[in-house]
């Protein structure tokens, strides 16, 4: 194991943005920078032994502060969307930053995901970065101090582990929001990657996006992935939730299956296979549908539709307006606490 940092950028306002690597004795790099907590890079082994980074993003600071699609950031204090940017908890209404169509807030209009996070190197394989949330920001009240922990093991997992906690009752949803191609280059789409997802269920959403409050079974629609199929065979069924979304962009009720990941994905050619974890009710499958090849990501490479996927795990969109799903209010002083686990292997 080995873990070393260096100089990343400057902010606009002079603050540093410093780059964590960490690596492990099987050829797996983690890179990290705490502008947004990123998940910068993630460098693995193929089944031929060629390392490449498997996820999509940009180069440099000035790839993130310019062109984001929120590539590898944390995403808080409420990641997805929150229909009319409003809410009520304990009788009083709150009116949150209207950052998408001046209607819905989205990802909390990315203020941690744009914030510049305290770092320490937590151990040999780990860095924790923090970042506190002033009252009242975006519209969300009582200040809100976060922490997220990176670890990258041995046996080739990348832990992520969020903790929080507010001075105010509140709503509370992190994640990340990296976007992977296991063929380890956006050259070419992920729609030939296999997907496996234990989720019985899905969350429909109407032409703004936002959950219609019905959870619906995936049995014999293109959300079924209980058994494996490729991301891109049904992602242009005529069916109305995948043309309101261009594709995948919607939260899957997950099953949690004892012993079991709750997603698998694999990409033939390299052999990559990635297997997510989550102790959280959802995950937003998101295939990259407005990603349209205007913008320049690493490599040079332009960042084409469907260039990745994302497996955003969190509590079901728009919680806070429905009551019938989990729910995700925390009490002042109460703790947000979750793990997710990306584990990277390969095979023949
Ligand atoms: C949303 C997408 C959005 C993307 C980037 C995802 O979490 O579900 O609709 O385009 O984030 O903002």
């Amino acid at each position: 194991m080995a873990i070393s940092v260096s100089h990343y950028g400057f902010m606009p306002d002079g603050k540093e943005v410093k780059l964590y690597s960490i690596s492990n004795n099987n050829d797996v790099t983690l890179q990290l920078i705490n502008l947004g907590a990123t998940l910068q890079s993630l460098y693995t082994p193929d089944k031929y032994g060629r390392v490449n980074d498997i996820t999509i993003g940009f180069d440099s600071l000035y790839g993130h502060l310019n062109f984001t699609d929120y590539q590898g950031k944390v995403v808080g204090r409420y990641a997805n969307r929150i229909a009319n940017g409003s809410f009520s908890l304990g009788g009083k209404k709150y009116q949150l930053t209207q950052n998408e169509k001046d209607k819905t807030c989205l990802h909390s209009a990315g203020e941690f995901s744009d914030a510049v996070w305290d770092a320490i190197i937590a151990d040999d394989n780990a860095v924790e970065f923090s970042y506190t949330s002033p009252d009242g920001t975006s519209g969300f009240e009582g200040n809100l101090t976060a922490k997220v922990r990176y670890t990258l093991t041995e046996d080739n997992k990348v832990v992520i582990e969020y903790s929080a906690v507010c001075d105010k009752d509140t709503v509370m949803n992190f994640t990340n929001h990296v976007y992977f191609n296991l063929n380890g280059s956006a050259m070419s789409d992920v729609l030939d990657h296999e997907m496996q997802m234990n989720a019985s269920h899905y969350v429909p959403i109407d032409a703004d996006s936002i959950p219609t409050g019905e959870i619906r079974e995936v049995k014999g629609t293109a959300f079924d992935f209980n058994a494996p199929c490729t991301i891109g065979k049904r992602i242009y069924d005529n069916d109305e939730q995948l043309t309101l979304a261009r594709g995948y962009d919607h939260n899957f009720c997950l099953s949690h299956k004892e012993g079991e990941a709750d997603a698998t994905v694999k990409e033939p050619v390299s052999g990559r296979v990635l297997k997510m974890y989550t102790d959280l009710p959802g995950v937003q499958l998101y295939t990259g549908n407005f990603l349209d090849g205007s913008v320049v990501g690493k490599g040079g490479m332009p960042i084409v539709k469907h260039a990745g996927f994302c497996l955003e795990t969190q509590f079901y969109p728009d919680s806070p307006n429905q009551p019938d799903f989990p729910s995700c209010v925390f009490k002042a002083g109460e703790e947000f606490k979750s793990t997710t686990v990306f584990a990277v292997s390969v095979e023949e």
